[in-house]
């Protein structure tokens, strides 16, 4: 039987690609990697990060014994998703921005892209935009604040209202403006507060459950195994623990990077 699905993120927003994965593939094993010593990476310098995901990735991969790592962070696979399938053995799943979904919804063609700073600007995320959406006006809004509001909220903290608004602001400039990219996975987290504050009615869309598909299909030979799985952080965290129980993890393990 082959190992756990392993889930990797700076921080908890992959919990939000999990949630996915559960639906999809509900008997298998799923292991939990999240960054927090690092939080954010959004605002992290690129070759920096390239080799601290690298390092951390190859870590949770070897003490999970995993058959597939899922990068459930729109920051790391927009950056380091080659470098990590040239350094590991195990397939690897990575989630970018729904650029191409949204441009299929959008019956205006305008549609927002909140992201973190690192992503919004990334060659990727350009190149997805002009591949799938040329027809369309993409506001691309760099919004970090949220990743700190979703940390609070999942350690039972209530979200802060006012920096919400604020971070949404841009988006609501041009009021055709009808469909809005989460490019983040810690923002799915927050749907429900975004659309409270938003102050008109948009679509919101994210890629968590194309990712669960994609999963299913990369692990469909190989038999993951069932039941409860691990999760690491790589600095001890006690806010953590309510909110990966919540997500059906056990107490975190310390990850030690060489
Ligand atoms: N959850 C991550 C993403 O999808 C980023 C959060 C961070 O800035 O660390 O981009």
């Amino acid at each position: 039987m082959a190992g756990p699905i392993l889930v990797f993120d700076s921080g908890v927003g992959g919990l939000s690609v999990v949630a996915a994965l559960r639906e999809r593939l509900p008997g298998a094993a799923l292991a939990y990697a999240c960054d927090n010593a690092m939080l954010p990476y959004g605002l992290r310098e690129d070759s920096w990060l390239v080799q601290r995901i690298l390092a951390v990735c190859e870590a949770a991969v070897a003490a999970s014994g995993c058959c597939a790592l899922v990068v459930a962070c729109n920051t790391a696979s927009t950056l380091a998703l080659d470098a990590l399938r040239a350094r590991l053995a195990v397939p690897v799943v990575g989630t970018v921005p729904a650029i191409k979904p949204a441009a299929r919804l959008s019956t205006t063609r305008h549609v927002g892209l909140l992201a973190t700073s690192a992503t919004v600007s990334r060659p990727y995320t350009l190149q997805l935009i002009r591949e799938f959406a040329a027809d369309c006006r993409v506001t691309r809004v760099a919004a970090d604040a949220l990743v700190r509001e979703a940390e609070r909220w999942l350690a039972g903290e209530p979200p802060d209202r006012d920096v919400i608004r604020a971070a949404l602001a841009p988006l609501w400039a041009d009021p055709e403006l009808d469909t809005v990219v989460l490019g983040c996975t810690h923002f799915p987290l927050l749907r429900e507060v975004l659309a409270e504050v938003a102050p008109r009615r948009v679509t919101w869309i994210d890629s968590s459950e194309a990712i669960a598909r994609r999963t299913a299909q990369v692990v469909a030979g190989v038999a993951p195994r069932e039941g409860p799985g691990p999760s690491f952080v790589t600095a001890p965290d006690p806010r953590l623990r309510a909110g990966l129980a919540a997500f059906g993890f056990a107490e975190p393990h310390l990850l030690h990077l060489d």
